[in-house]
């Protein structure tokens, strides 16, 4: 499985322990940026720039961060084809798949602590 990931600024952090843990799972990863905290950009970017290689079929799934989680899947979900549930609790995070067929994950590095995450 490959997994497409993608944060703001405010994401940043919590996208590397994201990483960090897939990697631990022997999960692929393909990052699409941003690259660090410090210089602030604009989440629709990367939120689209997921969501484009997962209805592309470039990754089978995506995961994207930015502060609250909302302002990215919004992004996310403006590409035909995406189902991007922003999530701040594991009951939620198993129905989106579950029920809704979620086909992309969206967490807030200022809601969620990495462990939850
Ligand atoms: C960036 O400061 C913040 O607004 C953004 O990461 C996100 O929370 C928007 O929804």
């Amino acid at each position: 499985m490959k997994i497409g990931l993608g944060c703001d600024h405010g994401g940043y952090n919590l996208k590397l322990e994201i990483k960090k843990y897939l990697g631990t799972k022997g999960i692929e990863c393909v990052d699409f940026g941003t690259n660090n905290d410090t210089e602030s950009v604009d989440y629709p970017i990367y939120g689209q720039k997921v969501a484009e290689a997962v209805v592309a079929k470039e990754v089978d799934y995506g995961i994207v961060c930015c502060g609250t989680g909302i302002g990215i899947s919004l992004a996310a979900n403006k590409v035909p084809g995406i189902r991007c549930a922003v999530v701040s609790d594991t009951f939620s995070a198993k129905m989106s798949k579950a029920h809704n067929n979620a086909n992309m994950l969206s967490l807030g590095e200022r809601v969620l602590g990495k462990g939850l995450a």
